[in-house]
């Protein structure tokens, strides 16, 4: 470990002090983590969608590609999420503003049955998570539970926890994490907000990081609107002690971004992206698209999530396999321009430590 990876390097013994993102949704890839871990910094993988026996394959695959450490991320359910259970009409009744879109993709509209056989339980998961023993486990829209923390604890995983608040941020802290990350609104995918509301929760990462780093003793990981080796420098010159990165290794060769998903990020729309619940009833940031537009009056009458995410979720998927991005969910960050594109991701970290290392000297 260099002198350059500060206290985020010491705490988990990396190189670099930059942790890849954690995609969910199915748009990490465990080559994309293993590339970044083998580069020196820390690459992760979203395992929010993944069942526990999915979990356990995961981990010994990443353990099988890297000796070096990766992070393994999962979603802590709001209060109250888990019993969000709609019956038939109240389900028809969300669904019926999105009749024309099931039509046009050729789909019938899920059951209730179907959208609560779709639900995850967290319990089972972040289970079968300690057992497989990764490195290093990152949560987000929460705080894991007291237990969960305690057994990462015995078995010698570092936890990481994510605030998009000063509150947050301490209320992670005193339950013990191991590092926060400070992710602010500019940040790509869904706001992690959990003691606030999402709107009073949007504090621009600039802002963020300097109060967050002002108020906890653990180190800070900056994230929102950093992708390159200048973002990288402000984020440290403000008190981070590492930054983490999205939506650029979105754009890299190794991430299960398709097709769709990378050119809208290397186009003009990228620049200008909005914050949307329309995609899965949670707050995310992303790619305006015909979808976002024309449904713009229903931002706030959506169901809450996982309700809206289980409609959503065969008009996202017939959209993405048929190559129509007017319907998917292009999530991105405000600094998408700024990304290398197509590149490997060993090719962008190299290119993001040299970027830091310049500014930072400069
Ligand atoms: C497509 C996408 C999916 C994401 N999924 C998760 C997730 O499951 N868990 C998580 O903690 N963060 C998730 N994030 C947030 C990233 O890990 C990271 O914090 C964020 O992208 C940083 O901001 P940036 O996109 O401006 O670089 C996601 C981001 C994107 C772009």
């Amino acid at each position: 470990m260099s002198a350059a990876a500060g206290r985020l390097g010491e705490l988990l013994g990396i190189d670099h002090p930059v942790v890849q993102g954690p995609f969910g949704g199915g748009l990490s890839s465990v080559a994309l983590a293993v590339a970044v871990s083998e580069g020196g910094g820390l690459g992760s993988y979203g395992a929010h969608i993944l069942s526990p026996e999915a979990i356990t394959d995961l981990v010994a695959e990443l353990k099988a590609g890297t000796q070096r450490p990766f992070a393994v991320n999962l979603w802590v359910p709001l209060d109250g999420e888990e019993d969000l259970r709609p019956d038939d009409a109240e389900l028809a009744r969300h669904a019926e503003r999105l009749l024309p879109y099931y039509a046009e993709l050729g789909l019938s509209v899920p059951s209730a049955e179907e959208v609560d056989g779709a639900r995850l339980d967290f319990g089972a998961q972040v289970d079968a998570l300690l057992a497989a023993g990764p490195p290093v486990i990152s949560f987000v829209m929460g705080i894991p539970p007291r237990r969960v923390i305690d057994e990462a604890r015995r078995r010698g995983t570092a936890v990481i926890g994510t605030a998009t608040t000063v509150d947050e941020a301490v209320a992670l802290e005193r339950a013990g994490v191991d590092a926060v990350v400070a992710s602010g609104s500019d940040a790509g995918g869904h706001r992690g907000a959990f003691l606030r509301p999402v709107r009073e929760s949007l504090v621009g990462t600039f802002s963020l990081i300097p109060q967050v780093a002002d108020a906890v003793s653990v180190p800070v990981v900056a994230a929102g609107g950093i992708a390159d080796g200048r973002g990288i420098a402000a984020a440290l010159a403000l008190g981070a002690d590492a930054v983490q990165i999205g939506t650029g290794f979105l754009a890299t060769r190794e991430s299960g971004a398709s097709a769709v998903h990378r050119r809208a990020l290397s186009g003009p729309d990228a620049r200008t992206t909005v914050l949307t619940r329309l995609f899965s009833g949670r707050t995310a940031r992303g790619i305006p698209n015909r979808f976002v537009r024309d449904m713009a009056a229903y931002e706030d009458e959506v169901p809450p999530y996982p309700v809206q995410n289980a409609l959503m979720q065969p008009i996202r998927r017939a959209a993405g396999g048929q190559g129509r991005a007017e319907y998917v969910n292009l999530w991105s960050g405000q600094a998408a321009a700024l990304a290398r594109g197509s590149v490997g991701a060993g090719e962008y970290l190299a290119s993001l430590v040299e970027g830091a290392r310049e500014h930072r000297a400069g």
